[in-house]
């Protein structure tokens, strides 16, 4: 057998370290070059992708080779290279230049080679990241972060379009199968909060009008420089909260008293940060003196004294509903020169909260949870033959848990909101 052959998307440097980036985290891989550049690649072919010290980075394989006109390159194949360039224009003008030092002079009918590749090894640890080409984003549109659920793209005015993806996560784990709606109900819901919550703090939104086919599942904000807390409110025991209290008596530096049991009520509501983990990390539950370490004393205690007001606000609204916010997770920026924080990312939805059904609250054995509960409870069942403490992927959900979920997605958003969800 032959080894496969090298492909190196660009040049080595702060390009190509970015590209390996995307492809291990399950970008969609493009390449466009001159069709002259020999050998061509053909569908199904495997390429050993060249990291940044000529190191082989990933195996990818092609998977479709269209030819275009130089004149007639579109930003959504620019943008799917990942290579950061601002338009179209911009991409020829520098690589013309590249070309030019190579001594050749392509001109508008000159043919292209437009390739795709899937990642076949390592693994990628995201589904494929949409391109702007996917979602139909005019030019200048560029991909700059690919999560667990969202995508930001920093747009032609310096704001970033944040989608939120119908991917779902589970053990730290990004599953296989997506759940249809679940991106529409997490960016509605937010949205709903940040009205409700907009007289206690200022937050990022800046329109709701997105571009292309994005739709309700976007929306446009201020790229904000994130604080690095996870600022956790708790009203009830449960989750790693529960834990450090049977371990220590304390969560993250708060006594607590003795005798409380999973999902009971908190005396008082608690402000317990985390620190941010990369992908397929768990984060870490930290005291307010490593808040104090990482951001300075005036930012921790403005991050606190927000998260708990914030807190207090959403379990008055939720509670008149029927629902126990249980605890929460936000995240606070910075405009950059800009004074004081502003509340970032998603609020209050059900990936990042635990709301419970008031009706069933039952203190001493877990809560079903608004969300997740069906995907938790099949990937642990016999019937998924997934090996949680072994290091390999969740397998892909069966259809029935897929449509219970997304029912339970629907119904956190019309019961919180007391919407009709569109
Ligand atoms: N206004 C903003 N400016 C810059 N970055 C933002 C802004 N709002 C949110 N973010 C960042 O965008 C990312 C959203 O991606 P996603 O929700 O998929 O999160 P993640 O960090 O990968 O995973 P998890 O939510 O499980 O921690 C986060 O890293 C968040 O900090
Ligand atoms: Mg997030």
């Amino acid at each position: 057998m032959t080894a496969p052959r090298p492909l190196e998307l660009a040049a080595p440097g702060p390009s190509r370290e970015h590209l390996n980036r995307l492809v291990l985290t399950g970008a969609k891989v493009a390449d466009l070059r001159l069709a002259s550049d020999a050998p061509p690649p053909r569908v199904g072919d495997d390429l050993t992708l060249v990291g940044n010290a000529g190191e082989p980075a990933a195996r990818v394989r092609v998977a479709a080779v269209d030819r275009v006109r130089l004149g007639d390159v579109t930003w959504a194949q620019v943008e799917a290279e990942g290579e950061g360039f601002a338009s179209v224009a911009d991409w020829r003008r520098q690589h013309e230049q590249v070309w030019r030092a190579a001594g050749e002079a392509p001109g508008d009918t000159t043919e292209l080679m437009w390739t795709r590749f899937h990642v076949v090894s390592p693994r990628p640890v995201l589904p494929p990241r949409p391109t702007a080409g996917d979602l139909e984003l005019p030019e200048g549109y560029r991909h700059v972060y690919g999560g667990k659920v969202r995508d930001l793209f920093r747009t032609p005015d310096g704001d970033v379009l944040v989608v939120a993806s119908d991917r779902i996560s589970a053990y730290d784990w990004v599953l296989p199968t997506t759940i249809p709606d679940k991106g529409r109900v997490l960016n509605r819901m937010s949205l709903w909060w940040f009205d409700r919550l907009a007289d206690l703090v200022p937050n990022h939104v800046v329109s709701t009008a997105t571009p292309g086919l994005v739709g309700d599942r976007g929306v446009v904000c201020r790229e904000l420089e994130m604080l690095p807390v996870e600022c956790v409110v708790r009203g009830y025991l449960t989750g790693s909260g529960l834990a450090d209290y049977r371990a220590t008596g304390q969560v993250c530096g708060n006594a607590l008293p003795p005798g409380l049991d999973e999902a009971s009520r908190l005396p008082t509501s608690l402000f317990t940060p985390a620190t941010k983990a990369a992908v397929g990390d768990h984060d870490e539950n930290v005291d307010f003196d490593r808040v104090v370490a990482e951001v300075g004393p005036q930012l921790a205690a403005d991050l606190r004294d927000t998260s708990l007001a914030v807190y207090a606000r959403a379990e008055e609204v939720t509670r008149a509903r029927g629902i126990i916010l249980a605890d929460t997770k936000f995240e606070f920026g910075r405009d950059p020169g800009g004074p004081g924080i502003l509340l970032a990312d998603e609020v209050l939805t059900p990936d990042s909260s635990r709301y419970w059904a008031a009706a069933g609250w039952r203190p001493g054995a877990p809560q079903p949870s608004f969300d997740k509960q069906y995907v938790r409870d099949w990937l642990t069942s016999p019937e998924s033959g997934w090996d949680r403490a072994a290091d390999t992927p969740p397998p892909p959900l069966p259809p029935e848990v897929v449509a219970r979920t997304r029912a339970k997605y629907l119904e956190a958003y019309e019961l919180i909101t007391g919407e009709t969800f569109p």
